[in-house]
């Protein structure tokens, strides 16, 4: 089962950060997930929340600032004063450096505000395709994920190739039919969702299915027993044995 750095690897550096994913390359992660979303002037930035002020010193909705304002915050201080001056990220610089420390990354799109999809699916499928060009990343080092299906619908036409996970926090009566339309390799589902029926139904269904965010080894050794494919963790636990990818 893989260990994905939620956020990068948000127990150890500020989340969605630069930081954060050295913080996973020093713990030997191959994988992180971050959320990304769009900057009033169109640019793709790394940040979990619609409001600036849990993690940075700024204030308001981050929709209402354009990039040159955003990347004056202090996106490292509110962590603790160690990151003081981390600042926020665009998500092809962040990619170019994952591409250079050889992890994979699951990249989240967070639609705020909903009526935004067609934005940010543009401009998100640009900065991989610019990627892509200059021989950074391969399609299966990544791997795209939302709660909103219209985002996975529009990622499927703009970039088909690079795989698709449906987010969920329950898991929904018509989980198969979503992913069977949206063409997903995965189900990402909060842990406390997931039943050992359920992963066996999924996983006989030919997908995968992943948890967030799994912070005890106790459960993500669990986890690991029913067939989970990737966790997602704010901390560096430690690889457990699955039936998928079963101990040398
Ligand atoms: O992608 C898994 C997880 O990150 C989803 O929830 O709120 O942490 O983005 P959230
Ligand atoms: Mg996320």
């Amino acid at each position: 089962m893989i260990i994905c750095g939620h956020r990068g690897l948000a127990s150890v550096a500020p989340e969605n950060t630069l930081a954060g994913l050295m913080a996973a390359h020093q713990h030997q992660l191959t994988w992180v997930e971050i959320d990304v979303q769009l900057s009033q002037d169109q640019q793709v930035v790394l940040f979990h929340d619609q409001r600036l002020g849990r993690c940075t010193d700024g204030q308001g909705m981050l929709r209402q600032h354009t990039w040159p304002q955003l990347k004056t915050l202090d996106a490292g201080r509110w962590f603790n004063d160690d990151f003081a001056h981390e600042r926020m990220c665009l998500l092809s610089d962040y990619l170019s450096r994952a591409c250079e420390l050889n992890i994979k990354v699951n990249i989240e799109l967070k639609l705020y505000p909903k009526d935004c999809v067609r934005e940010l699916c543009q401009q998100v499928s640009s900065v991989l395709e610019a990627l892509f060009n200059q021989g950074k990343f391969t399609a299966d080092q990544l791997l795209l994920s939302s709660f909103e299906p219209a985002a996975l619908s529009q990622m499927q036409q703009l970039i088909p190739e690079v795989p698709r996970a449906l987010l969920v926090e329950r898991i929904p009566f018509d989980w198969l039919a979503q992913l069977q339309q949206l063409d997903c390799e995965a189900l990402h589902c909060q842990h406390n969702a997931l039943t050992p029926a359920h992963a066996q139904a999924i996983i006989d269904a030919g997908y995968r299915v992943s948890c967030y965010t799994v912070n005890k080894q106790s459960r993500a050794n669990q986890l690991a027993s029913l067939g989970v494919h990737m966790i997602f963790s704010d901390k560096p636990l430690k690889q457990a044995p699955s039936a998928e990818h079963p101990a040398p």
